[in-house]
């Protein structure tokens, strides 16, 4: 298989600064799975449709047309060709992602998407269940991690602009959206068995992409 690099691991692992980064560094495509979960809630939300109802989510969760553009230095979404990239990381969409993600009818549809984008390979594909279910024959698997709290400083960094986003508020968040993503019955967060597991607490995002281009020159 030409080089898929699956990057799996809980929110603020630095995943995808060390996606784009390792994307960059080999001159792969870069896909942010998350997006298109969050793009699909965005736009259930948009259109008042209840995302803790199951039914109702697997019910509409087919109209919206994603698309996600794959150049690390300028990764794209959009949905019905409307760039979402903005709309999709604020709070009311994070706390909402991970009952619509649970939905077994929007990850079959999803995970469809990717592997079209994924197609031939050579591209870093970031997620939750890459290894596990949309890519498990990846030539390259990492499990990413990071302390709680490491985790939600970054966070909360990343939503400096929400009032709202302490780093106490940002953590007991995450740790629930971990629970419910980990907790799931539909593909739930959890290491591959062949995933090689990086730690990046003590780590540079410099370090962690030198780390993982190694891996991937490794099966060169
Ligand atoms: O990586 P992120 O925080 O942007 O992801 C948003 C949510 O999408 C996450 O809480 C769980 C879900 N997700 C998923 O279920 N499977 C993926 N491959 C990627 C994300």
């Amino acid at each position: 298989m030409p080089l898929v690099i699956a990057m799996d691991g809980p929110s603020g692992s630095g995943k995808s600064s060390a996606s784009k980064g390792v994307a960059r560094a080999l001159g792969l495509r870069y896909l942010d799975t998350g997006a298109m979960y969050r793009a699909v809630t965005w736009w259930l939300l948009e259109n008042g449709v209840p995302v803790e109802d199951a039914a109702a989510v697997e019910a509409r969760a087919g109209e919206p047309a994603i698309a996600s553009g794959t150049d690390p230095d300028a990764p794209t979404i959009t949905v019905d060709g409307t760039d979402v990239s903005a709309p999709i990381r604020t709070r009311a969409v994070t706390n909402a992602v991970s009952a619509v993600s649970s939905v077994p009818a929007v990850r079959a549809r999803m995970v469809a998407l990717q592997r079209e984008i994924i197609g031939s390979g050579g591209i870093v594909v970031e997620g939750r269940d890459i290894g596990t279910v949309v890519a498990p024959d990846a030539p390259v698997k990492v499990y990413l991690t990071a302390s709680e709290e490491i985790r939600a400083a970054r966070r909360a960094k990343d939503l400096a602009a929400d009032p709202g986003a302490s780093v106490t508020v940002t953590q007991a968040e995450q740790a629930r959206r971990d629970r419910l993503d980990s907790t799931r019955k539909a593909s739930p967060l959890t290491r591959a068995g062949d995933a090689y597991e990086i730690d990046s607490t003590e780590l540079s995002l410099a370090e962690v992409i030198e780390a993982v281009v190694r891996l991937a020159k490794e099966h060169e």
